[in-house]
């Protein structure tokens, strides 16, 4: 299900001061197990070694066009690759590729590929800027390059503004996107919820849980590596996770503001899966200041929306989201509570997750659950990582949604 798995992917790499950070990219996509050919313009190579690029993919980087072979590799580079990215792109390559130029042997790679071909800009804001710059980038885009970035920031002159390439990892993000399309969710919506709420008693101190997310953004990404468009409702014990490239990302504190967020896209979505652990109940009354510690409060509780119980009565009377998948975090009676669950909240599917153990359950990176279906059919899945969870997850929700 890793859109990058085994892929032919063409790292060029021309000559701007980002340079190192394509040493990180090409790092990154060999440990998402593509296979990364390397190939820098002579302007890279002043700035980093092919040998540097050698050591992290395990593969020839080329460089001149007059070594060995090199006259013929960029037809074989060019029509093997999946997809070919240039980061950092400098200004000279952007108006290279926009004249059609082949000089070097990045400039042929590029003319002899049949594949995607995406460039992440890196120059000073000024040449950016420039109207010669901006026509290539628009011509580029009208030959259906895609254009990443760049970022607005500190630049190496000292200057701020526009030309930063972007960051790795959404540069990763944005290729493993590409890769995904027309995968088995295009054209579906999936609407994740993932960690915990937050229930405020006064105006420093709350109710919370442990979830930290981790599985509802697996999820998420999941659903993206198949084509999905996904929206993501993040509970506030999730704040601090990098949101998966390309999902809408929704943050929540409470669980009201999680059931409005749920309940407004529920009816556009065709999937919808419940990992949030949302709060069950929450103090009747915030106090409005801080409570002083020598007035021990006596905290009354009521009870907090369940989303899934008003998803299930939206649901009878449109009849969407066509598949919902709840999770039941339980630390004793695991399949009898999810089956429970299952049947009370008119769910498609329940994903039964033990809690209290060290490797499954809150904040790990690894999870041990059972998979439960109406009519009482039970999967037991071995402990597993979050993300291979998510997989087995979505894989069940391609299914179901097959079934109709
Ligand atoms: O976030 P991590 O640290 O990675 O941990 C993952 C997890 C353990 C939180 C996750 O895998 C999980 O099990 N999530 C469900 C937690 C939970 O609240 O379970 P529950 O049994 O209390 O609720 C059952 C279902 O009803 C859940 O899908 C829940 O989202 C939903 N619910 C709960 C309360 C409520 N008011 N409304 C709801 O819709």
């Amino acid at each position: 299900m890793n859109p990058l798995q085994d892929k032919r992917i063409v790292l060029g790499v021309s000559g701007s001061v980002a340079a190192y950070k394509a040493a990180e990219l090409a790092s990154k996509l060999t440990q998402a197990k593509a296979q990364v050919d390397v190939v820098l313009s002579e302007g890279a190579e002043r700035f980093i070694s092919p040998l540097t690029f050698a050591s992290l993919t395990g593969r020839k980087a080329y460089s001149s066009l007059w070594d060995s072979d090199a006259h013929v590799v960029h037809v074989g580079l060019g029509e093997a690759a999946d997809l070919l990215v240039i980061a950092p792109c400098s200004a000279n390559t952007l108006a290279k590729l926009a004249t059609g130029q082949a000089d070097n042997l990045l400039t042929l790679t590029v003319l002899a590929a049949r594949c995607p071909v995406l460039v992440a800009p890196a120059m000073d804001g000024g040449m950016f800027e420039h109207p010669a710059t901006q026509a290539n980038i628009q011509t580029l885009r009208q030959r259906g390059v895609q254009v990443l970035g760049p970022a607005q920031g500190r630049m190496a002159s000292g200057l701020l503004g526009w030309g930063r390439m972007l960051e790795p990892a959404e540069i990763l993000g944005q290729l493993r996107l590409v890769l995904s399309r027309g995968g088995p969710l295009a054209g579906r919506h999936v609407l994740v919820s993932a960690g915990g709420t937050q229930e405020p008693l006064d105006p420093v101190r709350y109710l919370t849980n442990r979830s930290s997310g981790k599985q509802g953004f697996a999820l998420a990404q999941a659903a993206l590596d198949l084509g999905a468009q996904v929206s993501l409702v993040a509970g506030a014990t999730a704040a601090s996770l990098p949101t998966p490239y390309g999902a809408e990302r929704i943050d929540v504190d409470t669980a009201a503001q999680m059931a409005e967020a749920i309940l407004q896209r529920a009816g556009s979505a065709d999937v919808l899966i419940m990992a949030a652990a949302v709060a069950d109940f929450r103090p009747r009354q915030v106090q409005p200041h801080k409570i002083k510690k020598n007035l021990l409060p006596q905290v009354e509780l009521e009870p907090t929306p369940d989303i899934l119980l008003a998803v299930a009565e939206q649901r009878r009377r449109i009849g969407w989201p066509a598949v919902v998948v709840g999770f039941a975090a339980e630390s004793q009676n695991l399949l009898e509570n999810a089956q429970d669950k299952l049947a009370r909240k008119g769910l498609s599917m329940i994903v039964a997750n033990q809690v209290g153990v060290p490797d499954a359950g809150f904040a790990v990176d690894t999870n041990r659950v059972s998979l439960l279906w109406p009519g009482g059919a039970v999967e037991h899945l071995p402990l597993l990582s979050k993300s291979e969870v998510a997989e087995e997850v979505l894989r069940r929700v391609v299914a179901l949604l097959a079934e109709g």
